[in-house]
């Protein structure tokens, strides 16, 4: 796409507020999906929201994935962030460990000098087993710092996309393709219409969890992702989507 300038992305971020329902949208220049730089830019304003909104004992869920890994690169030390705690969104989903969420969790309040806590559950567990993990009182306050975070910030991947980065076999690609699912966020899968049609198992923060008192950032771009963030925004509207220009466009041609 061509490189618009400020003012022409200034109503592209009006463009995607009215058409998504979202009550803010920032969106960068460039796109994503061939330009590495861009999620730098969508993290520094994603820093700059961190550091407006946060303060102290404040608790903030980060999911995995490549754009979160550069939000974590992207963030220094600030005083509002100093005595904010970072916990990961969910435990593994089958991810390589460097886009795990507790990876960039830890990456992140190392890069911000905050605080953090880690979910150790791992990814493959029996009804049973995963039953009284999460009943120990360890894990469990941690859940619950996870359940009712101030903010929650998380990326949305193309189902397709996703399904394949976790290794899944070729029955559950079959399967997502049947429900037509599109998008992808927090371990479950969207169809076209924003419904939920699968879910990995995992524990952590569940989707019933965000209410009014979670701020939920969603940092996501590239013309690839259009589709699966229609989804997901027609799921659920996040308080503010960062983008950028090669989403944006994307998605006002196809609403
Ligand atoms: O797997 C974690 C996750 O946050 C997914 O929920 C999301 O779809 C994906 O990463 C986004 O990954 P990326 O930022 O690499 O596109």
């Amino acid at each position: 796409p061509s490189m618009q300038n400020i003012s022409g992305r200034s109503q592209l971020e009006a463009d995607l507020q009215q058409s998504l329902h979202i009550s803010r949208v920032i969106v960068t220049s460039g796109d994503s999906d061939g330009q590495p730089w861009v999620k730098k830019e969508m993290s520094r304003a994603c820093v700059s929201e961190m550091i407006q909104t946060l303060r102290t004992d404040d608790v903030v869920a980060v999911a995995g994935g490549t754009t979160l890994a550069t939000l974590a690169e992207s963030v220094s030390p600030h005083p509002n962030l100093q005595h904010v705690t970072f916990v990961p969104a969910r435990g593994g989903l089958g991810e390589n460990v460097d886009l795990q969420s507790n990876t960039i969790c830890a990456a992140l309040a190392r890069s911000a000098n905050a605080q953090y806590r880690l979910l150790h559950v791992p990814d493959q567990l029996s009804d049973l087993a995963y039953e009284s993990l999460t009943q120990e009182p360890g894990i469990q306050e941690l859940l619950n710092l996870i359940r009712s975070p101030r903010m929650v910030i998380h990326s949305v991947g193309d189902a397709h996309t996703m399904a394949t980065r976790r290794n899944a076999d070729e029955k559950k690609l079959e399967r997502l393709k049947t429900c037509n699912a599109v998008a992808e966020s927090f371990g479950y899968y969207f169809d076209g219409n924003g419904n939920v049609v699968q879910k990995e198992k995992t524990v952590g923060l569940q989707l019933d969890d965000l209410g009014e008192g979670q701020k939920v950032i969603t940092m996501a771009g590239g013309a690839s992702k259009a589709e699966a963030i229609i989804a997901y925004m027609t799921y659920r509207p996040s308080d503010l989507l960062i983008t950028d220009e090669g989403a944006a466009e994307a998605i006002k041609a196809s609403i």
